[in-house]
């Protein structure tokens, strides 16, 4: 959600698009860069993708620095005026800023009262006029004045009329800078410096500072700060692609990820983790996540509560907070997240933490805020996931779940850690067949309503299924417990409509067909998921009866939502949507 990056070195125009490009997986709806010369400032923008920007940018004599970004909107539609960079009036300050800035509307008011006219309607343009404002000739200190009237996230990348160099803040969003040589880097996230640094410098909250070709100087709010420089790990930053889209590629890269999941957690590992952990006055434990990690909580609840028999309970993120929990030092957190930067998912860490939680991360970005800060920290290992839409994190996160609930289960009641499933799931993974995923994607793309219904842990796989093809379909996919047709959703059938019905565990099977009949006899098109052989006599009823790979019971929810990736993506493509890049949409949600 909104990207920046700035750049110091030759011909800055050049290098800041194609960084943009890396940056574009975030989500945004237009973008722009500043670029400095002799001559001074030149801004372009443009609103839609990139290569828009691109095609308005003209090369510039002797430009030696510049910054960029991309604007996924919040104040203000995605048009030009809003897109940033976004300059003072004076002229001499121009700025990126990726975040919100909460307290924008007073300190507006109070500038429009100094006599500061504004051109656009975003958050960002009062920074650009506070420097201005707020400048004293001494541009950290005014950058430091400045940040210490901000209330939200940013990071800032600014740059000064009179100044060859980049200055930078940071708050809650997150910056990174690496060097190579003279030149240098500041951005949203680490892949940007594939190709360009060895290491890299991540900054902390509240700390801001300088970048010139000579030096690089951190400061927070009580003087200078030393940052540790980290290494720049590039087998983790595989974004090259050789599939058609994204979205693609990374559902068959499941495999893969389980396999480096089960190389990374031996048994010896898992209990090493936790060797530390105290779970004596364990009473409950709380499973948080946003959107698909939020369905991979559920699925994480019910592994964790069974292997435990401790109380587990799912808490959407942006919820956590306000639900007041009755959480302390008898409690962990589990906190569930692909990029590890979700606004919500962090504020929910914050509160865990003030109130004495244990906290554990299952985490696919090693090197985001949430990661760096949680006591535990358990790496899904799924590599970069560029597509808006989560797929193999999402399984990476189940797999690991299940590694978790298995440790925390030795932990507890002292019982065996069982790997042996992971094997199985590896020998048996299966992507299921092409063409018989493509014509059920066919058939599903003609509808603007689907139904989908499960029992127990079906039910969670249908709620991710169902996310999966209204994201990158935008069919509005409903889902229900299988249990609760009759007690309202029944109505909404009518002849015709699609219901699918995963039926995968086999203690439920008989029941929910049952309930796939109260609907089939109401009209209903029944597709109905099994791992299991049907008789003939109902099969015959149905729409369509579509066999998953069975493996065992407490890992089949990843062979499941697998298939279900790929329809989506199917439909998707079917439609003549680009499933990696879905409207409204971005990968990494940094506001609340
Ligand atoms: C759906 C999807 C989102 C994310 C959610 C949380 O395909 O990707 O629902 O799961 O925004 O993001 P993370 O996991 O980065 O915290």
């Amino acid at each position: 959600m909104c990207g920046i990056v700035c750049y110091i070195g030759k011909k800055p125009e050049k290098i800041l698009i194609e960084k943009l490009k890396r940056l574009e997986y975030r989500g945004y709806d237009s973008a722009g860069i500043a670029v400095k010369s002799d001559k001074g400032f030149d801004i372009f923008k443009a609103k839609g993708e990139i290569k828009n920007l691109e095609s308005k940018v003209k090369e510039i004599d002797n430009s030696y620095l510049g910054i960029g970004h991309t604007r996924w909107a919040t104040h203000g539609k995605p048009d030009e005026a809003n897109a940033h960079p976004h300059i003072s009036t004076d002229k001499k300050w121009v700025i990126v800023h990726n975040g919100i800035i909460e307290n924008y509307s007073s300190l507006r008011d109070k500038l429009i009262g100094f006599g500061y006219e504004f051109y656009s309607e975003t958050d960002t343009e009062i920074i650009a006029k506070l420097l201005q404002y707020y400048d004293n000739g001494n541009a950290l200190e005014t950058i430091r004045q400045t940040i210490s009237v901000l209330k939200g996230s940013f990071a800032l990348g600014i740059m000064k009329q009179d100044v060859d160099g980049i200055f930078f803040a940071k708050s809650k969003s997150p910056l990174f800078i690496s060097k190579n040589e003279e030149n240098v880097m500041v951005a949203s996230d680490i892949i940007c410096f594939k190709n360009f640094g060895d290491t890299f410098y991540q900054l902390s909250d509240g700390v801001f500072g300088f970048a010139s070709s000579k030096k690089i100087e951190f400061y927070d709010k009580f003087g200078s700060v030393n940052i540790k420089e980290e290494k720049l790990d590039l087998n983790e930053m595989d974004d090259e692609n050789k599939y058609e889209h994204f979205m693609l590629k990374e559902i068959y890269e499941t495999k893969p990820a389980i396999k480096n999941i089960s190389e990374f957690y031996s048994k010896q590992r898992l209990l090493e983790i936790f060797e530390n952990l105290n779970v004596k006055n364990i009473r409950k434990i709380k499973l948080v996540g946003c959107g698909t990690a939020y369905h991979a909580a559920l699925m994480g609840a019910d592994m964790i509560e069974k292997a435990t028999d401790i109380d587990c309970e799912v808490v959407v993120a942006s919820e956590f907070r306000y639900s007041e929990p009755r959480i302390g030092e008898d409690t962990i957190v589990i906190l569930i997240s692909q990029s590890g930067e979700t606004a919500d998912t962090l504020a929910a860490f914050e509160l865990a933490k003030q109130k004495g939680a244990i906290t554990i991360g299952i985490i696919n970005i090693e090197y985001s805020a949430l990661a760096k800060k949680v006591d535990y920290l358990l790496p899904i290992k799924a590599g970069v996931e560029v597509a808006v839409a989560s797929t193999k994190a999402y399984s990476a996160q189940l797999l690991v779940l299940y590694l978790l609930s298995q440790a925390l289960g030795n932990k507890v009641k002292n019982s065996e850690i069982d790997l042996s499933t992971v094997k199985t799931l590896i020998n048996d993974f299966d992507y299921g067949t092409t063409k018989e995923l493509q014509d059920l994607a066919e058939y599903l793309r003609y509808n603007d309503k689907l139904f989908m219904i499960g029992r127990g842990k079906d039910y969670f796989t249908a709620l991710e299924a169902s996310l999966k093809i209204k994201e990158t379909s935008y069919i509005n996919s409903d889902t229900y417990y299988a249990g609760e047709l009759k007690h309202g959703f029944l109505a909404l059938i009518e002849e015709d409509t699609f219901v699918i019905v995963f039926a995968t565990d086999k203690k439920l099977i008989d029941k929910t067909i049952s309930n796939a009949e109260e609907a089939r006899a109401r009209g209903a098109k029944i597709i109905l998921f099994t791992p299991f052989d049907i008789d003939k006599g109902i099969t015959d009823k149905f729409f369509k009866v579509f066999k998953v790979k069975k493996t065992d019971d407490r890992l089949q929810c990843i062979e499941n939502i697998t298939m279900w990736q790929l329809i989506a993506y199917y439909i998707s493509v079917n439609k003549g949507i680009n499933p990696d890049k879905p409207r409204n949409l971005a990968k990494s949600v940094t506001v609340e």
